[in-house]
Formats: structure tokens, sequence, C-alpha cells
């Protein structure tokens, strides 16, 4: 990363880093089988256990305290109560934004994903071009999410696509007629637009929350690593709701506090999906980190400013960093979700 910024973008990039992770909640996962009929295209791993703790309310003020560590941390916790979604999601814009001017320098910042590591959906290697080699992991975790059903044929839409790496590795692995990929980072889809010329994929700047998509337009609607920052996880929801067709499939992966889980849950299936598969992957994500950590480090090591050090590996997820830790810990899981849409019933205007 090229940190040659003045101490306001610093600042903001700084408080953008420890404004947009999301803390506490109550719950925990449960790690059960999927309910309802299983599809017939979807492959079903095995779900790894993670074992629950007790609710504990004190849990989500150690965990503000712990996640957010070092000088900016600090600052970031001081002012946090008092800054509006709006302010934070600001933060977060300006921080993607600042990262996808960056890309052109720096094809390491191609994925803004922690990874996967583990055996492809055929059982080996995923093979990839030489040049891809550098995001094997990122890569890695949409071949995971993407395997999960049958995307040959279909209409498929992306939600949160950052700079579109994954995007179009789906567009050409796995071969949907159609690639829609939506981001917020006006930035990042500006920067899609100019590198990816692929006959059916497309870029567009949106939000999550109300996506500027006709209803029943998609057979599949994927979202990886996106939905912590998002204002509402209900709009977002009804909105996939919406703009899938009936029978559609949702494949989703993410992280949250293990307190949060419950509730993710209780949005998921109040908003009219069927869970098919469910699984925690955080074992694999921290596999990745760890075999990504000297290709990160080798760029922070250059390019990033000691004041922002510890931010930018907890932001990406070094094998030294807080990230690290509260995955390894169990205080942070990191899931996937194949989900389906049975009925009309759960959309905002369906
Ligand atoms: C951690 S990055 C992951 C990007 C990409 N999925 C990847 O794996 O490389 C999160 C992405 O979600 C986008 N995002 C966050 N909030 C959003 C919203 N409300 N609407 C649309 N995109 C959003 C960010 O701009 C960013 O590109």
């Amino acid at each position: 990363m090229q940190f040659r910024m003045s101490s306001e973008k610093g600042l903001l990039l700084a408080l953008a880093l420890w404004t947009f992770c999301p803390i506490g909640g109550p719950g925990g996962l449960n790690g059960r089988e999927p309910a309802g009929p299983s599809c017939q295209t979807a492959r079903f791993y095995p779900i790894i256990q993670v074992p629950v703790k007790e609710k504990n309310n004190s849990n989500k003020k150690r965990m503000k305290r712990t996640a957010r560590s070092g000088f900016f941390g600090s600052i970031a916790r001081r002012i946090e109560g008092f800054l509006p979604f709006k302010a934070r999601n600001g933060f977060n814009r300006a921080l993607y934004q600042y990262l996808a001017r960056r890309v052109g320098e720096h094809e390491d910042l191609l994925f803004w994903n922690f990874g996967f590591a583990g055996p492809g959906s055929n059982g080996g290697k995923l093979p990839l071009a030489d040049s891809d080699e550098k995001h094997r992991y990122c890569i890695q975790l949409y071949d995971h999410v993407a395997s999960a059903v049958d995307l040959r044929g279909q209409d498929v839409l992306e939600v949160g696509c950052g700079c579109g790496g994954g995007s179009s590795f789906i567009m050409k692995r796995h071969l949907p007629r159609s690639f829609t990929a939506l981001d917020q980072a006006k930035e990042a889809i500006e920067f899609c637009n100019r590198r990816y010329s692929i006959p059916g994929l497309s870029f567009s700047c949106g939000k999550a929350e109300s996506l500027p998509f006709e209803k029943d337009a998609f057979d599949v609607v994927i979202n990886v690593e996106s939905s912590h920052g998002y204002g509402s996880l209900d709009h977002f929801l009804k909105e996939v709701q919406r703009v899938l067709r009936l029978n559609g499939y949702f494949l989703f992966t993410d992280f949250r506090h293990k307190d949060q889980i419950d509730e993710l849950r209780g949005h998921l299936e109040s908003s009219g999906f069927q869970f098919l598969k469910e699984e925690i992957i955080t074992p694999h994500v921290l596999q990745a980190m760890e075999l990504d950590h000297e290709r990160k480090m080798s760029l922070l090591n250059r390019k990033a400013p000691r004041l922002l050090f510890n931010s930018l590996k907890y932001w990406w997820g070094t094998k030294d960093s807080k990230r690290y830790e509260l995955f390894s810990s169990g205080e942070e899981i990191y899931f996937s979700y194949v989900l389906q849409k049975r009925n009309h019933s759960g959309g905002l205007s369906s």
C-alpha cells in the first residue's frame, strides 16, 4: 500500500479501521444441521462445531476493550459511542475508496477478505493461473461459497464485490449466464469497470440495503465478508428476498462475534430463508491467515506507517494480529450459509 498520506487522511483511515468492526450482541452458534428440503445441486461440507460459551454481557465490554487496542483503537473507542451509524459507514466507505485507489499500484489489495484454506470443491488443490496464485486463499473463499450450488446458466448477483477479483473468478470458473456485482465504494466499481471486460460480467455502484434491481431478477445472491458493516441487516435480507427468484439461493459468508450468531440466524429465519447448510469455517480462515501471512507482511513492512501498523494487521488478519487471536479463541466466528428463498413473503415489496 502506498501510504503517502496527509495526517488527516491517516486519521480517517485509522478511525475507519476501528469503527467498522462489529462487536457484541446476545446468543451463540450451534452449528446445527440444515432444516427444510435439501437442494439437488448443493454440495454439503461437514459442519465444524465450535464450543459455545455462556451468554455474558460483560463479554461485550471485554470484547470492546480487547478488540481495539493501541493508540487509534483507544481514540476510536472513546468517540465510537457518539458517532451515528452514518458517520461510521462514511469512514468504512472512505477506507474502501482509499484502498480501491491503491489497487492499481498494489495488486496485493485486489481482494479484501481473510481467505480460506482447505481442499477445493473437487477435493484437490484448486487449479489457478500463475497470476492468481498470490490471491489463492482469497479466491478459495469465493470458490468455497460458489461451489455450494451449480451456477452454470444462472443469473448471479454479488453484493459487496470490492475490487471484483472474486466476481471475475466466479464468472470464469463457475460459468453463470450473467454476473452482476455491486458495491457502495464508487472507486472500487470504477476500478472494476476499467479492469474487467468479460461478457456477462457487469458492475454497479449501490447499497446493500436498497438494491437497484427489479424483483425476481436473480437465481443466486452471493455475499462475501461484507455484511458486518451494513446499517441494517434486515433491510439487506429483505432486499435479497426481493431480488431473488423463487427457490433461488443466497450464499452468505462473513464473521461475527460469537454472541451475535443466534441473533443473525433469527434474522435469516424471519426473513423467510430456509437453511440448506450452515458451517463454521473459522479453522479454514485461520489457516489461510497463517499461510498468507508473509505476503501481507511484505507489503505492510514496505508501505505501512508505523502508527497504523497494528491497525492494518488487524484489518488484514495477519497471523500475529488481534483479529487472528479473536478467531482462534472462538470469540469471533466465521460462518458460511447456504440459504434458499422458499416463498414470496419475505421481500420489502414482493
Ligand atoms: C471486507 S470487503 C470484502 C470485499 C470482497 N467481497 C472481497 O472479498 O474481496 C467489504 C466490502 O463490502 C462493501 N460494503 C460495505 N458496506 C456496504 C453496503 N452497505 N452496500 C454495499 N457494499 C458495502 C465495502 O465497500 C467492501 O468492498
